[in-house]
């Protein structure tokens, strides 16, 4: 089996630096299958070894994949320049150097947000030729209108003139300002600015599903779940919008209703 450096194993897959990672080494805070290592240059075999820092596992995965249940008021960026970003809510075992969101919420956006430290496979989900669809639950500011679903079905013209892809959408039963929508692109503003040229508002919107992916129940608002790969693999499953909107609508109304109706 390779075997590789331990500094640049941990560096990999963490926000240590090689220097601090020397110096906690140093200081007996580095264990390799139990024992203390205080050489940050020794040599450790990835898929064999347990590397521990501070008592914390170092996972051998070479990526990260976070689910963030994102509450507002937090920009979706590295950078804080604009305000509080969703870094903030990834807890520091859970983040490493090269982590970013892969996609946007606005900031008073709630709900599944990717974040993750391979490039390759967000530009996958980002790149408008392999969009995956996403779904939302939006609180109107008034009721719902059937006939919505027809003008959105047949791609809604938004005010700059730009003509949207078709999109589905469906009210929630019981509930005349809540409905789904699902997205196949993914422009600025866009179910805000989708809702604007049908004449209503959205109060609040969640993202529910990121392709097959969907943000689980037991996820509250501002926590965040490390994905397995056989959940990273469910963004590329198709997902039936209809059986979604059957299956979900009690659980993600439930999310919107405790938090704002
Ligand atoms: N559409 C919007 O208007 N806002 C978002 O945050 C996501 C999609």
């Amino acid at each position: 089996m390779p075997q590789v450096r331990l500094d640049k194993f941990i560096s990999e897959r963490s926000e240590y630096t090689r220097s601090q990672i020397k110096e906690l080494a140093s200081k007996g805070r580095i264990k390799v299958n139990g024992q203390t290592v205080k050489k940050s240059d020794a040599k450790i075999e990835p898929d064999a070894d347990t590397v521990e820092v501070s008592g914390n596992i170092i996972r051998s995965e070479k990526f990260r994949y976070i689910l963030l249940n994102k509450p507002e008021g937090y920009v979706s960026s590295t950078d804080d320049k604009d305000g509080k970003t969703v870094m903030e809510l990834i807890p520091p075992e859970l983040r490493t150097k090269n982590m970013f969101p892969a996609g946007r919420l606005d900031k008073d956006s709630l709900g599944a947000l990717l974040l993750t430290d391979d490039g390759d496979l967000a530009h996958r989900i980002l790149s408008p030729k392999k969009h995956i669809p996403k779904v939302y639950i939006v609180k109107l500011d008034k009721p719902f209108q059937s006939k919505y679903i027809d003008i959105f079905l047949q791609g809604i013209t938004l005010s700059d003139g730009y003509q949207c892809m078709p999109a589905r959408i469906m009210n929630v039963e019981n509930s005349e300002k809540l409905a789904f929508i699902e997205l196949n692109e993914g422009k600025y503003h866009q179910v805000k600015r989708m809702f604007a040229a049908a004449g209503n508002h959205v109060d609040v919107l969640m993202r529910v599903s990121l392709g097959g992916l969907v943000l689980p129940e037991k996820l509250g608002f501002g926590q965040c779940m490390e994905l397995l790969h056989k959940d990273v693999e469910n963004l590329f499953r198709p997902l039936d919008f209809e059986v979604f909107c059957a299956e979900f609508s009690g659980i993600f109304s439930a999310f919107l209703i405790n938090k704002y109706l």
